[in-house]
């Protein structure tokens, strides 16, 4: 295996237009935090770079929402993100931001480079484009029917109520979201990553070099792989972004996802100057590991596209590992943002004060490494309880109030071994090994499992010496077992610095100590004999049902408003009996269906009503053929004022049932019965 001298470590730029929740902290940001304080720890040189991601089509429309500018809502949210993050202990050593001036010359200075040296494909085709707001339309800003389910509000780029993604042009009847109006079709050009051109180096690089990776990010990146890749568009037509570094390209800028990930370097660049380091040591020097830490929906831009650039750059390293996890889900459900479904990381921070560890410790116990895994309030309370307050924190506490009551907080010397002591001291020796092992690979559930079984090696060590008898009757014997829960006190104040730095901090506090570093997991003889502890104090302490009821409340509310704002069904007013009778209502047959002419909506029918044949007009054309009416049983008003639609007189209406989607089926009887059956 690689030494390497240096360490990059991403973690996944948020974008800036939302704070972060749990779901976004279990998958990226706590493991990288862990793995990044780790190899701090074992005294590597790391830079562990985090920061806002600013540009994309979402900012700008929530922007345009708010009637503010995109800048406007990345300043919010950048500020939210970086305290929330800050307040949780994620030990970034720079949380920069891509709408800063060195990203964009970093970005710009990287798209030219590639550009120069012929490594794009420029291609020219037709995309939507809003006349009256006189741009170009990106998908989202485009709304219109969907093909699959009829729904009137899909996007241009999925359809939200069935799920399907689609291009603007499979929208029936595309409006611009800008102006409302139908958009039209005009050339634009644009530059392409030629990924199939990297394509048999991209194979050899993850399916033959890197088999070691994740199997859910190695099989994503293979099913990419053996679909076969197509030249990728890295530029936009929209007007906040990396402007294309190119003569003639006024209003377009560098798609989102090419610029993002050079933010990563951004922002080292940015770290280098302001601590008097060179950035290149760590991007562009084969002695540096990079890691980037993502969530699933970011594997393809991390695995393919990004080391697509790189390669093409040419100047700089690839990824040695991308550990992609897959996502949490919220009490059963998916986590999100529009539903508000989510835990957020700065109402936690107040609602639990001081209670950062406690989320770090849950996260990190249930992080979705293999596959998706579910945050409940009540697994958080119950790790909580049982795990931190009984096993970790009650050894420690336990170890600090007896050596407090026997020997006034000053560690005693080691005297004689007994063979429980030697079974102790051998096993606490072997965690060293195993949590590195889990750990550099990028198990962290696993690792942090045997973390608290350090704990638990504690509790079973003094349950099973038992020194509150043995003080009565044989003192020598005490001091050695308290010095090995002093010693193994010590071991759990760095076996946990990586995942709770607070608690951590706590045990050192507790322990009058500094930092021991890594190397010293696993001994003894960490505090000398004489040495004096502090008062004991609790590490965590028994989260209430109430403070749990209070969040199941809260996000029951959350569900129970959504329920609410679904547009209530109410009866319009009432008519007399009188009144009813008067609509004759009849059952009968179509004859007949034709188009009308320059219409979307409205068919032309004949019906045969029992009483006679008739024509009526009726706005069902988006729902049903001409050809699949003849036939049909229907229910007609017979009796309503003819009126001319398009010029053609309508005797009648066909009763059509209306879903909620505004789709619009027949109403007829459940038996056969004869045209011109009355309806009542
Ligand atoms: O999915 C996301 O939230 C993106 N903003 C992640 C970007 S990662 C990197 F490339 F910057
Ligand atoms: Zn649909």
């Amino acid at each position: 295996m690689k030494n390497f001298k240096r360490y990059t470590v991403t973690s996944a730029l948020p974008y800036a237009n939302g704070p972060v929740h749990i779901g976004h902290l279990a998958g990226v940001y706590i493991p990288a935090d862990i793995y990044a304080r780790y190899l701090r720890l074992r005294g590597n040189d790391v830079v562990f770079i985090g920061g806002s991601d600013e540009h994309g089509v979402p900012i700008t429309i929530k922007a345009r929402n708010e009637g503010v500018t995109p800048q406007d809502v990345v300043d919010k949210y950048h500020t939210i993100i970086k305290k929330s993050f800050e307040d949780l202990g994620i030990s970034f050593d720079v949380y920069s931001r891509t709408s800063s001036k060195t990203h964009h010359k970093t970005a710009s200075d990287f798209f030219r480079k590639l550009y120069d040296e012929g490594k794009f494909i420029e291609k020219t085709s037709e995309q939507y484009f809003d006349a009256e707001a006189g741009q170009f339309l990106a998908d989202r800003y485009i709304k219109g029917t969907c093909p699959h389910c009829a729904n009137e509000e899909a996007y241009g780029d999925q359809c939200e109520k069935c799920g399907t993604s689609l291009s603007p042009m499979d929208l029936i009847n595309p409006k611009s979201t800008l102006s409302g109006n139908q958009p039209v079709l005009k050339e634009t050009r644009h530059w392409y990553l030629p990924l199939d051109k990297h394509e048999p180096f991209l194979k050899k690089w993850i399916l033959e070099d890197h088999k070691e990776w994740k199997a859910n990010v190695y099989g994503q990146c293979k099913s990419w792989l053996d679909a076969g890749l197509q030249p990728r568009a890295v530029s936009r037509d929209l007007d906040w972004g990396v402007p294309v570094p190119v003569d003639g390209a006024e209003g377009k800028v560098l798609y989102v996802w090419f610029d993002a990930p050079i933010g990563y370097i951004s922002n080292t660049i940015e770290w280098a100057e302001q601590n008097g380091k060179d950035w290149k040591k760590y991007w562009q020097d084969e002695d540096a590991k990079l890691v980037h830490f993502i969530g699933k929906d970011n594997i393809v831009f991390h695995c393919i596209i990004f080391p697509a650039m790189l390669k093409s750059h040419g100047n700089y390293i690839l990824p040695e590992n991308v550990p992609g996890n897959e996502f949490l889900n919220l009490e059963g459900d998916k986590i999100s943002t529009s539903r508000n479904w989510a835990v957020w990381l700065h109402e936690y921070l107040v609602e639990f004060p001081g209670k950062q560890d406690v989320l770090r410790y849950v996260l990190a116990a249930n992080m979705p490494e293999t596959k998706d895994n579910d945050f409940t309030w009540k697994d958080f309370q119950a790790r909580n309880n049982n795990e931190l307050v009984a096993i970790l924190g009650n050894f420690i506490n336990r170890t600090a109030v007896l050596t407090q009551k026997y020997y006034d907080r000053k560690v005693p010397s080691l005297g004689e071994l007994q063979p429980i002591d030697q079974e102790t001291i051998a096993e606490m020796a072997q965690h060293k090994e195993r949590i590195e092992s889990s750990l550099e690979n990028y198990r962290f559930r696993e690792a942090l499992k045997e973390a608290m079984n350090l704990a638990r090696l504690g509790n079973k060590y003094l349950a099973d010496t038992e020194p509150w008898k043995l003080i009565k009757t044989d003192e020598a014997r005490v001091e050695t077992i308290m010095n090995i829960c002093i010693q193994l006190t010590a071991n759990l104040s760095i076996v946990f610095e990586p995942f709770m730095p607070f608690t951590a901090q706590k045990i050192r506090q507790l322990l009058h100590i500094e930092s021991l570093g890594w190397e010293k997991l696993g001994q003894m003889n960490l505090l000398a004999a004489g040495h004096l502890l502090d008062e004991p104090f609790l590490l965590f302490d028994k989260i209430e049902d109430e403070a749990i009821e209070a969040q199941v409340q809260k996000l029951e509310a959350t569900r129970q408003s959504k329920i609410d704002s679904t547009p209530a069904v109410e009866a319009k007013e009432l008519v007399s009996y009188d009144d009813f009778t008067k609509l004759d209502i009849r059952t009968g047959t179509i004859l007949e269906a034709e188009k009308v002419a320059k219409t979307k909506k409205l068919l032309k029918l004949l019906v045969d009503t029992g009483i006679d044949k008739r024509t009526v007009v009726s706005g069902i054309a988006e729902y049903y053929n001409p050809e699949e009416l003849k036939g049909k049983k229907v229910s007609i008003l017979v009796n309503l004022a003819p009126r001319s639609i398009k010029g053609i007189e309508s005797q009648g209406m066909i009763l059509m049932a209306e879903n909620a989607d505004g789709s619009l089926s027949f109403v007829s009887s459940e038996k056969e019965v004869n045209n011109g059956s009355e309806i009542k």
